[in-house]
């Protein structure tokens, strides 16, 4: 993230007063100390956003979104960092700090913006040979697979030469060097020293293109058979694919319910030809958190729909978890016959993809269904071992979900409900398995509220920290010699940048702050610093109490891992028993202390 100077920065934001910023998007009213008005980042009648002109940082209290006047510009505005940043200085009309930049900052961005400027002249190059009488075979490619040239145009498709050097040569001509064309990821070194050569031959080309439209990196297809089939730019300055996701671009400045999330090139554009525009395509990995949080800019609820192969399947559940985590609402899309998302829509067009989306699965569903393929239901064996994997399966679940799977469970396996539920732990039937269920449920509660009263604790010693220098380091320190961490990674990074600005100075400025931090830090922090009206200079004993609960929960957390095996360094059983006594009775002497 580039640096603005400091000095500069605070006259940036006393310019941009946070309450004037966010009343030309939201109708705010005073109430007390805040302003409130409805939430812009999620729908909602009664208002729950809020913004303090005091501290400048708005908060909603329904969707959590919040940071300073920085976040609420990228969210608003579908901005990066610094786009914000220059958004923000032309509102009042602020020249940028170019000349105060440090000198490497400098040279990297230049350097950036070179590799910029060669991938968009690379594009623009592919996409004229496609045109041109050279692309007569790639465009004939396109059009064998159902593409128009109003879509070509649309995607920017290109055709790369059948040649070692054209764009070399082309880009050469434009005034780049051959090391900025090689760092683009648009040439390669040839194994004789000195000697160049173009990555992409006679293949059809697919700009990946970020948000702000500037082209990043491309997908290259052979046409036909052969291999590879794809070549992709791989890591460069300016592009890295677990950060990106192809067409996003596409969805910029859209009022979009949703997103639709394929694996490839062909299956974006062809959705798209056929009228389906919200798809992006994970670049053929499996799906990344930074992905997901790149979604999360647009929208909370995402279509899944890989193809329906193994290899699709695998890394499809593999993103569920991702998006899960990120707290998408997640349904996956399952299309009959083993079809690729392009072939299904191209078949059968948009209305019946749509209806597909409508009959989309949730993940307890989706997962049920990959349990019963992997089984065949054909022999009452089968049947009761699918039975068994499902209703382990279900046990983990929350009761509500529970309830739709077990009906599932009992008719795909012949077996009754009854012994289903008993088997997945929702049932009432026996005495026994009551105090099963009733411990089994009670357990799954104080789990979500350790998990509640963990996050609690580490707000507060968050919001405490953000009080004064003196705090902070109390924290810390504490904290070090406890040997305790925050199990939120963005409560760390901001503990860090804490320190930092306290080392240079005694006070410091939240929203200053928080301004230059991921908008996941942002997002983690803000409902921290909420917490902070409950707390004083002098309230280290709830600081003591929040430690205790980080330092139990850990401990928890241990025996949990060793007593389910999870520590592969203890495989024998009856260690890991003494390990988890000796934890235990650390508990508690932890508890009562
Ligand atoms: P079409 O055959 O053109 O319809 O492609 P597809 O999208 O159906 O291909 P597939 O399902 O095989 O692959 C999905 C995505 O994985 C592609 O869009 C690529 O991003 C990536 N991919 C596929 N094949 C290769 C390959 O050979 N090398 C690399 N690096 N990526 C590939
Ligand atoms: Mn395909």
């Amino acid at each position: 993230m580039p640096m603005f100077p400091d000095a500069w920065m605070a006259e940036l934001l006393s310019r941009n007063d946070i309450v004037s910023v966010v009343s030309e998007y939201v109708r705010l009213s005073a109430k007390g100390r805040r302003m409130w008005g409805c939430c812009p980042f999620h729908h909602e009648k009664t208002p729950s956003f809020s913004v303090t002109g005091d501290k400048q940082l708005y908060y909603c209290f329904g969707c959590h979104a919040g940071g300073s006047v920085v976040q609420f510009v990228m969210e608003m505005e579908k901005l990066q960092y610094t786009e914000a940043i220059k958004f923000l200085a032309q509102r009042v009309g602020m020249e940028l700090p170019n000349d105060v930049d440090d000198e490497k900052l400098k040279n990297e961005r230049a350097k950036k913006e070179r590799l910029y400027a060669a991938c968009k002249e690379a594009a623009r190059f592919y996409h004229e040979c496609l045109l041109s009488n050279m692309g007569k075979e790639a465009k004939e490619y396109l059009a064998k697979r159902g593409l128009d040239a109003k879509t070509v145009k649309r995607f920017g498709l290109g055709y790369a030469p059948d040649s070692w050097d054209s764009l070399l040569l082309h880009l050469k001509e434009k005034g780049f060097t051959e090391n900025e064309i090689k760092d683009a990821g648009l040439a390669l070194s040839g194994k004789k020293e000195g000697s160049c050569y173009d990555t992409y031959r006679n293949r059809v080309i697919f700009p990946i293109i970020a948000p702000n439209s500037r082209v990043l990196g491309f997908g290259a297809r052979i046409m036909g058979k052969g291999e590879p089939k794809y070549l992709n730019t791989g890591d460069t300055l300016i592009f890295n694919k677990r950060n990106n996701l192809y067409a996003i671009n596409m969805q910029k400045g859209k009022q979009i319910n949703d997103i639709l999330i394929v694996e490839g090139y062909m299956d974006v554009i062809s959705l798209y030809k056929h009228g389906v525009e919200n798809a992006v395509a994970s670049l053929g990995t499996a799906l990344t958190q930074q992905q997901a949080r790149l979604i999360k800019r647009y929208t909370n609820k995402v279509y899944i729909c890989y193809d329906g192969d193994a290899a699709g399947q695998n890394a499809m559940l593999r993103g569920l978890d991702i998006l899960a985590k990120e707290e998408l609402k997640v349904r996956v899309v399952v299309i009959p016959g083993g079809l690729d998302p392009d072939e299904y829509v191209r078949k059968n067009g948009k209305d019946a993809f749509e209806s597909l989306k409508d009959k989309a699965l949730t993940l307890p569903a989706y997962k049920l269904l990959c349990i019963e393929r992997a089984c065949d239901l054909n022999t009452d064996e089968d049947r009761e071992e699918y039975a068994k994997k499902a209703c382990a399966y279900v046990s983990t679940i929350e009761p509500v979900e529970k309830e739709r799977c077990i009906s599932q469970i009992a008719r795909k396996s012949g077996l009754s409900r009854e012994t289903i539920m008993s088997q997945c732990g929702a049932t009432k039937s026996s005495k026994k398995e009551e105090t099963f269920v009733k411990r089994g449920n009670r357990r799954e509660k104080k789990d979500d509220e350790s998990v509640q009263r963990r996050l609690k604790a580490e707000r507060m010693m968050v919001a405490y920290m953000s009080l004064s220098k003196d705090n902070a380091m109390y924290v810390m320190e504490k904290m070090a010699q406890e040997d305790v961490q925050f199990e939120n990674e963005a409560f760390t990074e901001y503990a860090d940048a804490l320190l930092m600005e306290y080392s240079e100075k005694d006070v410091i400025d939240e929203a200053r702050l928080l301004s230059t931090q991921s908008a996941s830090v942002a997002e983690a922090v803000l409902p921290a610093l909420q917490l902070s009206d409950e707390l004083s200079d002098s309230s280290r004993d709830i600081i003591e109490d929040c430690m205790k609960t980080m330092q139990a929960d850990a401990i928890r957390a241990r025996i949990l891992e060793i007593m389910n095996g999870a520590d592969a360094q203890m495989p024998d059983f009856a260690e890991r028993l003494m390990e988890a006594e000796k934890l235990k009775k650390q508990l508690s002497r932890l508890l009562e202390s």
